[in-house]
């Protein structure tokens, strides 16, 4: 709560969670998914916020443009953790991060913040050249002192195998990013045994839970993304200033 209170981002789906929030005022709400019901977007907007969210096609960002948008985060294919996808679930149809970047700059006039693969200061710089208005980075804070990856998910990380990374709907009914373990090579990556978003996350629990306690993360969401070249054991602070005192542009 004290990250709320010093204005750290956010996401949120409910008016629940709205009511909980709302006392904080969150400079910025990212949404992920597509967006809430408009009377709750309202809601967000009339704190003063500045609204988020992902795309990840052009056919979504000119959607979030047209629905009141702030900025707009294009999230390329290269991504850890879950799809914003929120128009169409084709996973063929989704763009790798610069790409997607350069469609959407082309055809929508709110700032854009490129995220997906971009790990380190000459990423940065890439995405800023391309006309990017800032950078969202997830998988190189993986390692980081602050964050609450856990044990196994940083051995992982850590593994000569973190560079096989799938699109996964296995683990919480949406696709997601994470690196390849046994259950996804069992059942495969996309199945249509995995229930609905989010209760697939509740049906692999109870296998998850005891593989863990014998220090197997054979069932476990190993979410990452492609690029783990940026992934250092250091304080996100110095990440933060790493990625930001390399840029040219
Ligand atoms: C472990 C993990 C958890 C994530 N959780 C969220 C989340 O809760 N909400 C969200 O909008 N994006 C989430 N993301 C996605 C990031 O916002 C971002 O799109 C992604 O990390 C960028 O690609 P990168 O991982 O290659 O840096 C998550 C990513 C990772 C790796």
């Amino acid at each position: 709560m004290e990250e709320l209170r010093m204005g750290g981002l956010v996401n949120f789906y409910s008016d629940t969670v709205a009511d909980i929030l709302e006392e904080f005022r969150p400079q910025v709400v990212s949404f992920h998914f597509g967006l809430p019901e408009k009377a709750l977007l309202a809601r967000v907007k009339a704190w003063g916020a500045t609204v988020l969210s992902t795309a990840t096609t052009l056919e979504e960002a000119l959607w979030l443009e047209a629905n009141g948008v702030d900025g707009i985060i294009a999230q390329g294919l290269e991504a850890g953790g879950h799809r914003g996808m929120f128009l169409s679930q084709e996973l063929g149809l989704q763009v790798s991060t610069y790409s997607l970047l350069q469609q959407i700059l082309a055809r929508v006039s709110l700032p854009v913040i490129a995220t997906g693969g971009i790990s380190d200061a000459k990423d940065v710089s890439a995405a800023l050249s391309l006309g990017a208005a800032a950078v969202q980075v997830g998988t190189a804070y993986l390692l980081c002192d602050e964050t609450n990856t856990s044990t196994l998910h940083r051995q992982a990380i850590k593994s000569n195998r973190s560079h096989k990374t799938v699109i996964t709907n296995l683990f919480s009914g949406k696709p997601a990013r994470g690196i390849v373990n046994r259950v996804i090579q069992e059942l495969g990556p996309i199945s249509e045994l995995a229930p609905e978003f989010p209760h697939a996350a509740t049906a692999i629990t109870a296998i998850r839970q005891a593989a863990e306690a014998q220090g197997s993360s054979d069932f476990s969401p190993l979410w990452c993304g492609q690029n783990t070249i940026g992934c250092k054991e250091i304080s996100a602070a110095e990440l933060t200033l790493e990625l930001a005192r390399g840029v040219e542009v």
